[in-house]
C-alpha cells in the first residue's frame, strides 16, 4: 500500500492482477462482476485494518483463553448506486453484520453535477464508520455530495472506497472534505471530457450490468 495525503492505494498483486481484468474491454459482464467482488474482498482486509478489537474468554479444546473479537463498533456500508452495489457485494462477505444505507446519484452528463435521486441511510449511522463504495471515482461531484449526505446524517468516521481514481477526484475530495481518507486500487492519468477515466475501465454500472 502506498500513501499519499489523504489517499491510500491499494497496489497488492492480487488487486492489480484482477483490475487488469476488469479493465479489458473483452471482460464480459459476469466476470467483471466476480472481479469487483472480489477486489472489493481484498480492499476490505486494508478498509477494515483500525478496526477496534477486544478480549473475550474462549475455550479451545485445550484451555481457556482470552481472545480478540470486533468490538461493539458498528460499521456502516453505503454503496452509491448502481456501481457500488457491485462492490457491496464483495464488503459484505466479510463483514455480514454491517449496516447497509443507500444513496442514488446520477450525474447531469452536459455539467458533470451529482444529483441525488433516493436516499436511504440506517439510524445509527452517526455512530459507525461509515464506508461509501463507488468503483469510479471521476470528478469527485458524486462522492463529495455523498459524504455531505452522509455527515447531514451525523456520521463523523468516514472513508470513501473506489476502484480507479482520477487525480481530479481525489483533489475534490481533499478540498471539500480533508477528514475523509481514500481508498483506491490506482490512481490513473486524468479524466477524458466527457468525465470519464483515462485510461479506466469505461462506465462501471454498464460493465457491471451489461447495459452498454
Ligand atoms: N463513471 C464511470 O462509470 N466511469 C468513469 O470513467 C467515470 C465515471
Amino acid at each position: 500500500m502506498s500513501r499519499q495525503g489523504q489517499l491510500k492505494i491499494l497496489n497488492h498483486p492480487l488487486i492489480q492482477h484482477k483490475l487488469t481484468l476488469m479493465r479489458c474491454t473483452d471482460t464480459p459482464s459476469d466476470s467483471f462482476r466476480r472481479l469487483l467482488k472480489e477486489i472489493s474482498i481484498l480492499m476490505s482486509y486494508e478498509v477494515f485494518r483500525d478496526l477496534p478489537l477486544k478480549n473475550i474468554i474462549t475455550n479451545t479444546p485445550i484451555q481457556s483463553m482470552r481472545s480478540p473479537v470486533l468490538s461493539e463498533k458498528t460499521v456502516c456500508l453505503v454503496p452509491i448506486l448502481r456501481a457500488g452495489n457491485g462492490m457491496l457485494d464483495g464488503f459484505i462477505e466479510i463483514i455480514s453484520g454491517a449496516l447497509v444505507g443507500h444513496i442514488g446519484l446520477y450525474r447531469d452528463e452536459e455539467t458533470l453535477k451529482a444529483h441525488d435521486y433516493y436516499i436511504n441511510l440506517p439510524k445509527g449511522i452517526g455512530n459507525a464508520k461509515t464506508i461509501i463504495l463507488d468503483p469510479m471515482l471521476a470528478t469527485g461531484n458524486s462522492a463529495n455530495a455523498a459524504i455531505s449526505i452522509i455527515k447531514k446524517h451525523d456520521a463523523t468516521d468516514i472513508v470513501f472506497t473506489s476502484i480507479l481514481a482520477a487525480p481530479e477526484g481525489v483533489k475534490a475530495i481533499e478540498q471539500r472534505h480533508p477528514d475523509v481518507q481514500i481508498y483506491t486500487c490506482c490512481l490513473d492519468e486524468r479524466l477524458n471530457d466527457s468525465g470519464y477515466i483515462t485510461p479506466g475501465l469505461g462506465d462501471a454500472g454498464d460493465r457491471l450490468y451489461g447495459t452498454i
